[in-house]
């Protein structure tokens, strides 16, 4: 699977990718009442230029994303000064106040997001098969502290499962988050052409972790 996203980057081919802040970001942000400067947590966030805006907002940024390529390519559509370094494995590239590291989410340590408060996750979770998509959940459950609020922003495809970007249906969601997350949801969209509906949750780890 990662070879696949790694491809796909190398060849452009990447049209999950919105040339435009999403709308339910937007829409749904400021109503999770995330203080100011908190950090936010992006697992698996491509070229997102929801980084950008959740900057805007006064947050500082932490992106994890596999591809060398989208990392470049999120910084050369921005100005600002970049400060490159390593840690821990990861290949870091600092704009502003937007980090992102280059590596595999699943191997993101705790002890190296220790001042993450938030998260944000448009098109991760449905990113990943369905056997990864518990382990998703839970490492993300352990890279948050209790209180941590986020967004979530995911798919249904009316016939089901054909990803990416994969299907999940609401029940999945239950199942995955509830263990340790509070959640709600904030919004449903209609099928697209494709078939498949947005949905947008708020969420809230909740602990101790299970
Ligand atoms: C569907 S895209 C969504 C990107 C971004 N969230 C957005 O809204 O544009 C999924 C991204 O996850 C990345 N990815 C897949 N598996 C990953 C992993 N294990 N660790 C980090 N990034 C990963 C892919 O390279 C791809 O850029």
């Amino acid at each position: 699977m990662r070879e696949q996203w790694l491809k796909r980057w190398r060849e452009g081919r990447i049209g999950f990718h919105l040339a435009q802040t999403h709308p339910a970001l937007v829409r749904h942000w400021k109503a999770l009442k995330v203080p100011g400067r908190a950090k936010v947590l992006v697992p698996l966030c491509g070229k997102s230029l929801d980084m950008r805006w959740l900057s805007e907002q006064g947050h500082p940024v932490l992106g994890v994303e596999l591809a060398p390529e989208a990392i470049e390519q999120f910084i050369a559509q921005h100005s600002g000064e970049i400060s490159r370094y390593h840690q821990a494995g990861f290949h870091i590239a600092r704009q502003g106040s937007v980090e992102l590291w280059q590596g595999d989410f699943f191997h993101l340590h705790i002890r190296q997001v220790d001042e993450v408060e938030a998260f944000y996750d448009r098109a991760s979770l449905i990113a990943l098969p369905p056997a990864t998509r518990q382990r998703y959940a839970f490492h993300l459950a352990q890279l948050v502290p209790p209180g941590a609020k986020g967004l979530l922003v995911t798919l249904q495809h009316r016939d089901g499962d054909a990803g990416p970007p994969y299907s999940v249906s609401e029940k999945e969601i239950d199942e995955l988050f509830t263990p340790n997350f509070s959640l709600e949801k904030r919004e449903e969209g209609a099928a697209d052409e494709r078939g498949f509906a947005e949905s947008v949750w708020a969420l809230e780890r909740r602990g101790p972790l299970i």
